[in-house]
């Protein structure tokens, strides 16, 4: 496999608001844009040999957003989840939802569950939402799980608290792009994206698309990722 490909992008899409502002509507035109621009970069990663695509849907802070705008985004998780199902499944994409269902309303849990059981022998590619997704709520999460599996502290590890995020089989995302020019992670993969290259474009996520992924693509490529150690100097060496 081409290790200039990153097996696993995330993505922090941003900007909705603003480019419904922009046209002087209201945010929920921006986040019905939004999932159009999902469609087509699933598909770009589809057709460029990306695996896995994380998406960051609906943060753990997003619920201070106001009512109506939270609930036209809640009714466009759920339809949107409802109506491309199929096509997923057909594609053979194996869709994951990472984050507290436990918050989210039974009608949507429903479909979550619906969703991830119709698609987990799919290996044509992974969409992993991540809707009601703090990195922090993950993180008190797994550390709920670690005492309730009655983990000895002594035992407590990296590989331990990996095991216990959401979606542990899922590799580290190489690459996180954040749209719409912001330069902050907001509480996104934290502790997954411990060692990814970083990427922010400047273009609004509804107006991502094929030609900005494969950009991003190429600035990945040109990156030397060094885990904190001396490739360069070991290559000499050896
Ligand atoms: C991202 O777009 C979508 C969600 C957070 C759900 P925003 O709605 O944050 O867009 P801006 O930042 O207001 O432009
Ligand atoms: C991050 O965007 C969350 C999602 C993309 C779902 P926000 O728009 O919520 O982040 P801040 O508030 O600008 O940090
Ligand atoms: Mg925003």
């Amino acid at each position: 496999m081409d290790s200039q490909v990153p097996r696993h992008v995330g993505i922090i899409m941003d900007g909705n608001g603003r480019w419904a502002r922009r046209q002087g509507r209201p945010a929920s035109f921006g986040h019905r844009a939004g999932v159009r621009a999902i469609k087509r970069v699933l598909q770009a990663c589809e057709d460029l040999g990306v695996h896995t695509l994380s998406i960051y849907a609906f943060s753990t802070e997003n619920w201070t957003r106001p009512r109506a705008e939270v609930r036209a985004l809640m009714r466009l998780f759920h339809e949107t989840m409802q109506r491309e199902i199929d096509e997923m499944h057909q594609r053979g994409v194996r869709i994951v939802v990472s984050g507290r269902r436990e918050d989210l309303s039974p009608r949507m849990r429903e479909r979550i569950e619906e969703a991830m059981e119709r698609t987990r022998n799919n290996n044509n590619g992974v969409l992993n939402v991540c809707l009601n997704y703090g990195g922090r709520a993950e993180i008190v999460d797994a550390a709920r799980r670690l005492i309730r599996d009655g983990v000895p502290a002594g035992e407590v590890d990296e590989a331990a608290i990996s095991a216990r995020m959401y979606e542990p089989e899922l590799p580290d995302p190489d690459l996180i792009i954040r749209t719409a020019g912001e330069h902050r992670v907001s509480n996104f993969l934290l502790w997954q994206g411990a060692y990814a290259e970083m990427l922010v474009s400047e273009t609004l996520w509804p107006d991502f698309g094929e030609e900005q992924l494969k950009a991003a693509l190429i600035e990945y490529a040109s990156r030397v990722r060094r885990f904190g150690g001396r490739p360069d100097v070991q290559a000499k060496v050896s």
